[in-house]
């Protein structure tokens, strides 16, 4: 039998809520711009074929640009689409002035090399953070357009009160979009971080014994339920960066989203868990709008 804390609201984190207070400032801010008489941030989308995540996601980002007073465009492309015409859309998208920042949302069909198409994206427009360049400058300690998860990660711990430094991050998963840099973001030097971080992945041995030892446990390889009760130390922060459908008969939907942690058994042990949906998801969106004021702003590469 394990012991823990009981499932309370008090451990529960509330990604929706501080995305909401985040939306809040941004919107303050596009108004101080309106005031001034510049123009309000344009955001844009590529959405190519119709997964069903990806419609979700994307409809979201759009409905969040509604929210803050920004303008917003979303591109659709059938999954024939070449790799050819894909880049030159991008490539309009990058002389276009009237949009600050765009994404193209991942996955794309197999025949598309999405490093090729994410290496097209100026990175003074990249507001996903996934160019080699914005990620080189993340890394090398230099003004960058972060990554949006990641960095959504840190701002939620941060706003939450959780302190992490000297702490034992461990982070499962190794992804170009989670897990790589939101280890690298939780090990500098920096108020918001400072942690010891290990990045565990498939070939990590030892899994539950590592995850076992971390303060805070970062979920994100894509299996559901991954993360169980043995796996966690009592008092651990536990953040779930899954998000993965499973069918479930009893939703209208015809599936349940489902997080990397097992909750049922996971939260009792956690001081503090994110839940899914509700967690980092609704973070992301919060900061890709983040990113998309900065680009409109030339905060980080001024114009
Ligand atoms: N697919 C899953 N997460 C993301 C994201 O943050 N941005 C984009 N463009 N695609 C994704």
């Amino acid at each position: 039998m394990i012991s823990g804390n009981p499932v309370t609201t008090s451990n529960l984190i509330d990604g929706k809520q501080t995305a909401e207070d985040i939306k809040v400032e941004i919107a303050a801010a596009v108004a101080a711009l309106k005031a001034t008489g510049q123009k309000v941030p344009h955001l844009a989308a590529i959405l190519v074929g119709h997964d069903g995540g990806s419609e979700t996601y994307v409809r979201n980002k759009v409905l969040a640009c509604e929210r803050v007073g920004y303008e917003s465009t979303l591109l659709r492309f059938e999954d024939n689409i070449t790799e050819a015409e894909l880049l030159a859309k991008v490539a309009e998208l990058n002389e276009n002035p009237a949009v600050d920042g765009f994404i193209v949302q991942l996955p794309l069909p197999k025949h598309i090399d999405a490093d090729k198409v994410i290496e097209a994206i100026r990175p003074e427009k990249d507001v996903d953070g996934f160019h080699p360049m914005n990620l080189g400058r993340m890394v090398a300690g230099l003004p960058a357009l972060l990554p949006a998860t990641p960095s959504g990660i840190v701002e939620l711990l941060t706003r939450q009160g959780i302190k992490t430094s000297g702490k034992h991050a461990v982070v499962i998963g190794r992804s170009n979009i989670v897990g790589t840099p939101v280890s690298i973001l939780l090990a500098k030097n920096l108020e918001t971080a400072n942690c010891t971080v290990t990045l565990c992945h498939s070939r990590t041995k030892n899994l539950a014994e590592i995850c076992r030892t971390a303060d805070i446990v970062v979920a994100a390889i894509g299996r559901p339920e991954f993360v169980t009760a043995d796996m966690v130390s009592p008092g651990a922060v536990v953040i779930d960066v899954g998000t993965t459908r499973v069918p479930d008969a009893t939703k209208k939907s015809g599936f349940a989203l489902k997080g990397d942690v097992n909750f049922a058994e996971v939260a009792p042990l956690a001081s503090a868990i994110t839940p899914v949906p509700g967690g980092v998801g609704p973070m992301t969106i919060a900061m890709l709008l983040l990113n998309t004021l900065r680009a409109a702003k030339g905060e980080i590469y001024p114009r």
